[in-house]
């Protein structure tokens, strides 16, 4: 990566222009004094620059600029693009996106412009020239984010500008009309194109049939605007900015490799991270007892694209819109503990979103840290606490996460699950229990993108790879990951693997397809579990795993070990675990999906150790995490529960926020957090 923190920094977001001017000063030496040294601004300002098409005016982010210089503010400065002035689209309605039927998105909300509109494309490059232009020497500034969230609010574009380049795209992509034929399936009910004119991006037909394989390609075609769209401004940005600035943007959001952007576009990555949705009253993410937990799997993602991120906007307040979305206020220390949730993942730059809550339109209930009255409050404290404790890990920053084992991952069978409901079905079932699982017995794992250039590289990184459901395979993939296990490691798979190409396309091959001459295995029958079997499990010796959501039912090949088989249906007593030698490695065939239930066992078959042996003990609700750097090595504790928790150091340990010795038994506060230098 271009760019890496060298300490841990704590920074916030902050609007200039929702505020008096002659609020400023004071803003910013609260800041300072309260541990803040970096602002992100002006990611929506257009205006402000350019009120009239073009008529540029740089005095008033200059007048805040200078005044940061100043007291020592540093500043992330945005491009504007994620909110078209309202001159612009009046103007050129053509850079709008639409829905799907082609009705315009409108003026007042954000992001409803389209990546493909060659007059926007114009605009936003003038609008960035002269933004870099005007500001990119300024010493208060030390980094630039593109646009805001790529792909938030939608991720399905419609307008004109991009019915003509999915033809582009697909043209360029296929060739020929009968390669592109032949990709797409069309021979089935007739949708045979005979002219490139006939293609656009995908409508709306009648019932919900629509063809699978031009869904996952236009999934393909949104990511690549979306990735052009950011290279587009960072490469003006490129040209301007001062040595060692960096250029990022802000995500994590559907239909886009972000893997790519960040390699071909980016510096470094940031994501915004808002864990109290795990207690939304409106039920936006997985309820149960992990809760504010599940925002480590976005970590974990992130941590993937970009060992050491920045989180742009880390939740400070209540969070909520006016029409939508409601969660409740972080309790006291929960605004630390989910930053060092942040920084146990790999963050080295943490952002609260935002410093004060704003007074008007659509965001007047995602709080920040200070609310509408701007006194001082327990939020502000606990900024400030956070802040002190990372001056105290100053050594930690940079140091690498520690995995027990990997889990595999690819853009195409993701893409694939959104229009593929059987698909869907296990890929989320799998997702969530291994998270589970892991979680409650902390065993964290870090995530690989088989469809990246480092795979193989950093494949060979761990004994054990999980791929849950490679339903999209092709040979390069196979061969790459026949070399990983030949090597020694050990790949373990669930149902449903190797029965599509690429292009969605059903391989007629006995499953797992292009995957069999690994597993040694062969699927001959395979079914949904129903009321038939209403707790579908497998046993293996003494242990009984749970088999629900969907059984492929195994045969074994010629060398191949049987070591658990079905309980119970008409395919009891038949194969449901599978092992096969290979080289130096095994692979493990399991014919259903993960579970919080059956994960653990799984995971011990294929070899996975636990990574926290001789360590420390601590309840599923301590989340704990382990960094290394020169030989030396850090344990994060985040207790996430409002109870005292009990963990067991089991080696001499040194907490780097007082430096005391600790070993044996020790109580973590309600939301408390400590971190320990292991000797
Ligand atoms: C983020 C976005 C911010 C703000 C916040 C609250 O998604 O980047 O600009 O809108 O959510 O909605």
């Amino acid at each position: 990566m271009a760019h890496q923190w060298n300490r841990y920094t704590v920074g916030v977001c902050y609007y200039p222009e929702h505020w008096p001017e002659e609020m400023w000063q004071e803003d910013l030496r609260r800041m300072l004094a309260n541990g803040i040294t970096v602002v992100r601004i002006a990611e929506f300002a257009w205006s402000l620059c350019e009120p009239r098409e073009g008529e540029f005016t740089f005095d008033y982010f200059r007048r805040f600029l200078d005044l940061c210089g100043h007291c020592g503010m540093k500043v992330i400065f945005g491009t504007p693009t994620a909110t078209p002035p309202a001159w612009l689209t009046h103007k050129y309605p053509e850079v709008l996106n639409s829905t799907m039927e082609g009705t315009l998105y409108r003026h007042g909300g954000r992001r409803h412009y389209n990546y493909n509109s060659p007059t926007y494309r114009r605009l936003c490059s003038r609008i960035v020239e002269k933004i870099a232009e005007a500001y990119g020497q300024h010493p208060a500034i030390v980094g630039w984010q593109i646009d805001n969230e790529l792909n938030c609010e939608t991720d399905e574009f419609y307008s004109q500008a991009d019915g003509e380049a999915f033809r582009q795209y697909l043209r360029k992509k296929f060739g020929t009309l009968e390669n592109l034929n032949r990709a797409l399936g069309t021979t089935f009910w007739n949708q045979t194109y005979t002219d490139w004119a006939e293609l656009d991006v995908p409508r709306l037909t009648p019932g919900t049939g629509r063809n699978p394989h031009m869904m996952v390609e236009y999934i393909r075609f949104v990511s690549e605007s979306a990735i052009s769209f950011c290279e587009m401004q960072a490469a003006i940005l490129r040209r301007y900015r001062k040595p060692g600035d960096f250029i990022t943007t802000n995500g994590l959001f559907a239909s886009i490799d972000n893997h790519r952007m960040t390699r071909e576009a980016l510096d470094v990555y940031t994501h915004d991270t808002y864990p109290n949705f795990a207690y939304g009253l409106d039920n936006v993410s997985p309820e149960g007892d992990l809760r504010d937990r599940w925002a480590a799997l976005k970590l974990i993602q992130t941590r993937s694209i970009c060992p050491h991120f920045g989180i742009m906007e880390q939740q400070s307040g209540a969070n909520g819109w006016v029409n939508r979305l409601e969660a409740p206020a972080p309790r006291p220390g929960q605004m630390i503990l989910w930053g060092m949730q942040s920084v146990a993942h790999g963050a080295d730059y943490v952002s609260f979103f935002r410093w004060r809550t704003c007074t008007m339109g659509t965001e007047i209930y995602w709080h920040g840290i200070l609310d509408y009255d701007s006194r001082d409050n327990r939020k502000l404290a606990e900024v400030k606490r956070f802040a002190g404790m990372l001056e105290k890990l100053a050594p930690v920053c940079g140091a690498d996460y520690t995995a027990a084992f990997a889990i595999l991952e690819d853009y195409d069978n993701e893409w694939d699950t959104r229009l593929d409901a059987w698909h869907r079905r296990v890929y989320q079932a799998s997702k969530d229990g291994l998270f589970e699982a892991t979680a409650r017995e902390h065993l964290p794992y870090d995530l690989v993108y088989i469809d990246q250039p480092d795979a193989a590289e950093k494949l060979q990184r761990y004994p054990v790879v999980v791929y849950p459901h490679p339903v999209m395979m092709d040979q390069r993939r196979a061969d790459l990951l026949r070399a990983y296990v030949e090597n020694g490691g050990t790949l373990l798979i669930g149902c449903r693997s190797g029965y599509k190409d690429l292009t969605g396309q059903c391989v007629m091959l006995p499953q797992p397809g292009l995957l069999q001459p690994l597993t040694a295995t062969d699927v001959r029958d395979f079914t949904f579990t129903t009321f038939a079997e209403p707790e579908s499990f497998a046993t293996m010796g003494e242990t009984r795993l749970e088999s629900p959501v969907f059984n492929d039912i195994l045969t074994p090949l010629e060398g191949a070990q049987v070591l658990a088989t079905y309980g119970e249906s008409y395919y009891k007593g038949q194969a449901a675990l599978v092992e096969n030698r290979l080289g130096k490695g095994r692979v493990l065939h399991w014919g259903s999906v993960f579970t919080a239930k059956n994960a653990p066992a799984l995971l011990a078959a294929a070899g996975v150790k636990p990574l926290f042996a001789g360590i420390a003990d601590a309840p599923w609700s301590v989340e704990l995490a382990l960094r290394e750097k020169d030989g030396k090595r850090w344990l994060f504790l985040l207790n996430y529960l409002a109870a005292e928790a009990d963990v067991t150091l089991h080696a001499p340990a040194r907490s780097m926020e007082t430096g005391e010795a600790l070993s044996g038994r020790i109580t973590l506060p309600p939301y408390g957090t400590l971190v320990v230098e292991l000797d």
